[in-house]
């Protein structure tokens, strides 16, 4: 049996991949901050599907928390098979008036503590000459997003570094996909204080994310773009000069923050 371990496993998509892989008999180690409901998960899945699920309550945005991660890990004796780097954090609004601290943690967690789960786990899955990488990003990282400008360009790193390194690590038999989600029903616009108003239409579930990406897997893609209509407006907008974008998002958005 292959083990899998999801960052944010505590809800949203990340906890979507925990049941989809816990049915098709993936051992788990689940990481977040809610400890209780990670526990509560792995009881749960333990018990339906007779699988091993074990977990780790940490805050990956700490300075140091992904070095404690693989300790534990290898403390455990366990072995990663699956990696998914699932946790992030949004924020929306002017940049000069966010918080500094929050788009920092947003940095930390959302490009550090990813590329440094990356570079430990690798490291065993060489040996092995086996393996699977999914960073979770988003369509937000296809183009600048102007009132989203930190998250987009975390989101921007995570889909160039994955594809880079889906290439380098392709002839020792290790698999990175970059997983490119658009608006999706979890928990995130909530946690990033993002009003209702912008997620409002065409909403994907965690369900169908997950879905797209087990297939991109098994087709061997190192990027996919979850949902039709994301997929249209991404390769619409690999097209249209950036310029053009930025003006066009800033200018539905500008009297809502900077008024
Ligand atoms: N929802 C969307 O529309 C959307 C679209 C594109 C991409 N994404 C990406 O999908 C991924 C999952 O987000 P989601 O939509 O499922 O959001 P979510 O429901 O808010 O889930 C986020 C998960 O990350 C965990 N997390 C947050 N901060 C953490 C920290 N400092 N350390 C450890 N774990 C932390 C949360 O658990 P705790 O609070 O227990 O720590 C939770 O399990 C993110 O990378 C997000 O950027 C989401």
């Amino acid at each position: 049996m292959s083990l899998t371990l999801i960052t944010g496993a505590s809800g949203g998509i990340g906890e979507a991949f925990a049941r989809r892989l816990a049915a098709e008999k993936h051992d788990l180690f689940l990481v977040a901050r809610s400890g209780d409901k990670l526990r509560r998960l792995c009881e749960e899945l333990v018990a339906s599907h007779s699988i091993s699920a074990e977990y780790f309550a940490a805050d990956l945005a700490e300075v140091g928390a992904d070095e404690r991660l693989f300790a534990e890990t290898e403390q455990r004796g366990i072995t990663v098979d699956w990696l998914i780097n699932n946790a992030g954090i949004g924020s929306m609004g002017d940049f000069s008036r966010l918080d500094l601290e929050r788009e920092i943690e947003m940095i930390r967690l959302n490009v550090l503590a990813l590329v440094s789960l990356t570079h430990r786990y690798l490291a065993g899955m060489r040996a092995r000459g086996s393996g699977q990488i999914i960073n979770v990003s988003s369509s937000a990282g296809f183009q600048p997003v102007p009132f989203m400008a930190t998250y987009a360009a975390t989101k921007a790193f995570v889909t160039s570094f994955s594809e880079a390194i889906a290439e380098e690590n392709r002839p020792f038999g290790i698999k990175v996909l970059a997983l490119c989600p658009g608006s999706t029903k979890t928990g995130f616009f909530e946690a990033a204080k993002i009003e209702r108003a912008f997620t409002a239409k065409g909403q994907e579930t965690p369900a169908q994310v997950v879905d797209t990406a087990l297939k991109a897997v098994r087709s061997g893609r190192s990027k996919v773009v979850s949902g039709w209509t994301n997929w249209l407006v991404a390769t619409t907008a690999s097209v249209i000069p950036n310029s053009l974008i930025t003006k066009a998002v800033a200018s539905g958005l500008r009297n809502r923050y900077q008024k």
